[in-house]
């Protein structure tokens, strides 16, 4: 008995420790029918079919669940929903294992002399369907590849090589003729893509093809012919590979709002409960049997109770174990009675010897107590060591030694439990967004200090070393502008960052939110000044200069006064930049990525210009920075802009809110700083301080009454100062003449 409690709390202290990613098995066992409706079929060939899912449209619960089952060649019937075939589904946990032929191939054809192109795409828009971002990874495999994954609104892909490495037969992705890279959560929709640039023309007598896939991570390891002969990897997975989508029934507000809808509410059977997948893209709701209870959820009388007493292990142990409807009862077996919930022989309890009778029973008790500490303990050190070796992989020493040195350093090293505590055990009602990296959750320390607890999904071994170097830059970081780290924590396998909280949203909400405000130029060009500023000591005041890497309005956030604080700067820092390692992740968001970064995997400070250009681009004329759906021509901003520019056609793409302020001089000003930071040629562009130089001018003008009227007039009045410019000190008139004198160069 103690010894199954032990492994079970092993289990669970492992499960938060580690965060370890649970490989789906199919949840539904075997002795349990898959569940449909009268008449329906329940298995197409081997697969079993359970409602609401259903062959053909009047045996599924709507469209979208229906599939078809039909011959394949070798003979055998399966089950397809569109060209993927379902392996596997499962009711308790909302998922679906299929396989879908999306291996995007590029391959050297000698015949020709060129490289090949076979790219993939996947799309499950309008359908239940989204891709689960715990199952799956993006991959690519190749010797000189650079390959993408690109959706609406992001871009993630990975360099791999093989120059220089030894290639081995691994069951992970370990870099050497593969690298992968995590899928973004809410994902319906993506294309795979290749970079031309890299290409296997040169080597491709070693290897001449190269792919890119979205697929179940547990389902791949790599072997050194998927990269040595053509189409290695393509036959070793026929074409096809497996990938886990997660499915909900939709309803806006999830289960509220199914509940009252009781025409249509899914979970009809007795003992079933609803669960809430709200937190998911669509909100929705998937059916569970209750505890106790297993089977189908979606049909009537579908949730039966499980007889726990003829499960494997008997809970019970020795002892009596009584099915109940839910649950189940021990009692002790014939000859011996309870005493303090523990079954002890009647034969012992003797009436002329009792002593023994309870001597032996309390040395027992004693007994099952010290095992229970000793058991405790022994799990406390192991638990209190695996804190420990990863606060020393995390540099947690260095950075220990470096705060204590320092006095009155805010800078804090939180221990796990605090952030558990904080977070509601990191509960998802205290998500805040999902970032490019990982989950940002909203904290609450002793009742009233509310932060933004940033958890990562994984990190590079580079990264893990030098993790306490980093935090100690960060943490010196001091800006208005930016979000302040306040702290870290280092014992877990991947370190938590712990910053101030904003509470106003993002500029993205701001700009494109449809709250019906109006913001006035005056507010977008302060907006952004203080950005600008914000990189600009990232770039050149901070310690160390720092890249952001990600700059974008979503990444602006707002606080109480709505002044802009710059967030997530340390992306740049947590993903690998330097193009020296083999494996380079180029990771950004479409619309904001430096055309040039995306050529030579380089992040430099022109990039972070680049991308805040597009954000100048976004304040003007109110669009978002990349949409999908826009004809060819207007699908990228930031390329609408340059050719508006060109044809001096800006006053066209101007957001109306500002269309009609009589500071269409400003306006211009600014268009015309937007265009030279989104240069082709990184060094072309302004520095990011300049930029900022430029827009605080800018800024200054337009506070002053006169800014209305012409340059020249402002000029002479500025040297003849009148009653109402007198509030002015000199040195107001020093950045007067600097703001027009940066308006006039930039003419
Ligand atoms: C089922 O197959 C038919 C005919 O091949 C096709 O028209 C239909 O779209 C398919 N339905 C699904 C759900 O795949
Ligand atoms: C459904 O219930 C089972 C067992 O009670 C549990 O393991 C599973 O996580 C539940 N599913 C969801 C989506 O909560
Ligand atoms: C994806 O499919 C939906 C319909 O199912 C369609 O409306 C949409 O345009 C498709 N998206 C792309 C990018 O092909
Ligand atoms: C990898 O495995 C394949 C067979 O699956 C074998 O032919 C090859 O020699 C192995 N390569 C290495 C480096 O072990
Ligand atoms: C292959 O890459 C080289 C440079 O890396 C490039 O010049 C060439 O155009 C590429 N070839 C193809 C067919 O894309
Ligand atoms: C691969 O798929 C084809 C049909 O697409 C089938 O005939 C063949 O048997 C499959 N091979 C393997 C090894 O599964």
């Amino acid at each position: 008995m103690m010894k199954l409690g032990c492994s079970r709390l092993l289990l669970v202290s492992a499960h938060v420790l580690l965060c370890l990613s649970a490989i789906w098995t199919l949840a539904a066992s075997a002795d349990v029918p898959a569940g449909q409706r009268p008449g329906c079929p329940d298995k197409c060939g081997d697969v079993d079919i359970p409602f609401p899912f259903g062959i053909g449209q009047q045996c599924a619960l709507h469209d979208g669940f229906d599939l078809n089952c039909t011959t394949v060649d070798g003979g055998a019937m399966k089950p397809f929903k569109w060209n993927l075939e379902v392996t596997d589904i499962s009711l308790p946990d909302g998922k679906a294992r299929m396989n879908a032929p999306t291996i995007a191939t590029q391959c050297y054809v000698p015949s020709t002399g060129g490289m090949e192109y076979y790219p993939s795409w996947l799309n499950v828009t309008n359908s239940p369907f989204w891709i689960s971002e715990v199952d799956n990874r993006i991959i690519v495999i190749g010797c000189n590849t650079l390959a993408y994954m690109i959706s609406f609104s992001h871009l993630i892909g990975c360099h791999s090589t093989c120059a220089g490495v030894t290639l081995k037969n691994d069951t992970a992705c370990s870099g050497a003729g593969c690298c992968e890279a995590d899928v973004p959560k809410d994902l319906q929709y993506y294309d795979g893509y290749f970079d031309e640039e890299y290409n296997t023309t040169e080597i491709w007598r070693d290897s001449p093809c190269s792919y890119m896939v979205l697929m179940e991570k547990a389902a791949f390891s790599f072997k050194t012919s998927y990269v040595k002969s053509t189409a290695g990897f393509w036959d070793a997975y026929n074409g096809t590979v497996p990938i886990v989508l997660n499915w909900q029934i939709e309803q806006l507000n999830g289960c509220d709002e199914a509940k009252k809808k009781t025409s249509s509410y899914a979970c009809v059977s007795r003992d079933s409960e609803c669960v809430d997948t709200s937190n998911a893209m669509v909100p929705g709701y998937l059916c569970n049997c209750s505890d106790g209870y297993k089977g189908n959820p979606y049909i009537a009388d579908g949730c039966q109770d499980i007889d726990e007493c003829l499960e494997n292990a008997n809970p019970c142990g020795p002892e009596i174990c009584q099915n109940t409807l839910g649950n189940y009862i021990c009692s002790c077996r014939p000859g011996y009675y309870e005493t303090d919930g523990v079954c002890v022989p009647i034969q012992k309890r003797s009436r002329f010897q009792p002593m023994p009778v309870i001597g032996a029973s309390i040395g027992f008790v004693v007994l099952v107590i010290l095992v229970a500490c000793a058991c405790l303990i022994q799990e406390r050190r192991k638990l209190q060591k695996m804190k420990q070796n990863y606060f020393r992989q995390h540099g947690g020493l260095i950075l220990f030694n470096e705060m204590n040195s320092k006095e009155g350093n805010a800078f804090k090293i939180f221990r796990e439990e605090e952030l558990q505590q904080a977070t509601d055990n990191f509960s998802e009602k205290q998500v805040l967004g999902h970032g490019g990296h990982g989950t940002v959750y909203k904290g609450l320390f002793k009742g009233d200090m509310e932060v933004a607890v940033k958890k990562c999904m994984t990190i590079d071994e580079q990264h893990k070393k030098e993790f306490g170097k980093e935090m100690l830059i960060l943490s010196q970081i001091n800006h208005k502008n930016i979000v302040k780290l306040l702290g870290c924590c280092l014992e877990v396998e991947v370190p938590m960052l712990v910053y101030e909280f904003v509470p106003n949203g993002t500029l993205f909400h701001l700009i494109h939110g449809n709250h019906g405000r109006c913001i006035s130029l005056s507010t977008r060009l302060r907006i952004a000044v203080e950005s600008a500023d914000a990189l600009t000591y990232l770039h050149s005041s901070a310690s160390t200069p720092i890249l952001h890497g990600d700059v974008k309005s979503p990444n602006i956030l707002l606080d109480g006064n709505h002044s802009a604080k710059v967030s997530d700067f340390g992306a740049s820092i947590l993903a690998p930049t330097d193009a020296s390692q083999f494996v380079t992740l180029v990771q950004g968001t479409c619309g904001y990525l430096d055309p040039e970064y995306m050529q030579t995997c380089y992040l430099t400070d022109k990039s972070d210009v680049y991308s805040f250009g597009v954000v100048l681009v976004e304040l003007l004329t109110g669009k978002i920075p990349f949409n999908l759906d826009a004809p060819e021509k207007e699908k990228s901003l930031a390329m609408m802009f340059m050719s508006a520019m060109k044809e001096n056609r800006l006053a066209g793409i101007l957001d109306d809110q500002i269309k009609g302020e009589d500071n269409i001089e400003i306006i211009e000003e600014i268009a015309e700083l937007a265009k030279q930071c989104l240069d082709m040629c990184g060094d072309n562009r302004p520095s990011m301080k300049e930029v900022t130089e430029k827009l605080d001018g800018l800024m200054k003008v337009m506070r002053h009454p006169w800014a209305q009227q012409n340059t020249e007039e402002m000029e002479s009045l500025l040297f003849e100062p009148t009653a109402d410019s007198a509030i002015g000190s000199a040195e107001y008139f020093s950045i007067e003449k600097r703001a027009i004198n940066a308006m006039q160069s930039g003419r």
